[in-house]
């Protein structure tokens, strides 16, 4: 059985660290996988990366589906920004910043390559909503947030109440 895990809430410096490359495709990942996907959906979330949970490693899961039924794990993704793209803006939410929405600007045209719970790789060009929002995800497993893109003055008010809140 699945089990919900606990989401690290911004400023939690766990959130900083830089995740490791997965190299073992073994049962262990699977079951970490299917923890997260129950943790986000749990939290009415649409994607999910390791470090959120303080797993330190490149899996990142995701579902954007309006039925909650599409269920997708991205594992050591990376992607290229394509030729001839435009900045796509998005009002994102994280839920290791609950209550924090922002515009954020993006790239919307890139080549993504991952690998499944196999160890198969894979490579894309998605559309729309999963490319900035696995440029999010991405952020995540290299330790950055959507609070960086902001100003320090907005960034410190935002530190301030959920400290205040998540005490
Ligand atoms: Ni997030």
């Amino acid at each position: 059985m699945a089990k919900k895990l606990d989401i690290l809430i911004f400023p939690d410096p766990r959130l900083r660290k830089k995740a490791e490359k997965i190299t073992k495709f073994d049962k262990s990942l699977e079951n970490l996988s299917n923890d997260m996907l129950k943790t986000m959906y749990e939290a009415n979330g649409i994607g999910l990366a390791a470090t959120q949970v303080d797993h330190h490693v490149r899996l990142i899961v995701m579902d954007l589906s309006e039925e909650r039924n599409d269920p997708k794990i991205f594992i050591n993704p990376t992607f290229e920004v394509l030729k001839g793209y435009k900045m796509y803006e998005f009002e994102e939410g994280c839920l290791s910043i609950p209550g924090f929405n922002e515009t954020l600007a993006r790239p919307d045209k890139i080549e993504l390559t991952w690998q499944d719970l196999r160890g198969k790789t894979h490579v894309d060009k998605p559309e729309g909503l999963l490319t900035v929002c696995i440029q999010h995800e991405i952020d995540h497993l290299d330790g950055k947030l959507m609070v960086d893109y902001i100003s320090a003055l907005k960034r410190d008010r935002v530190r301030s109440k959920l400290l205040k809140d998540f005490k």
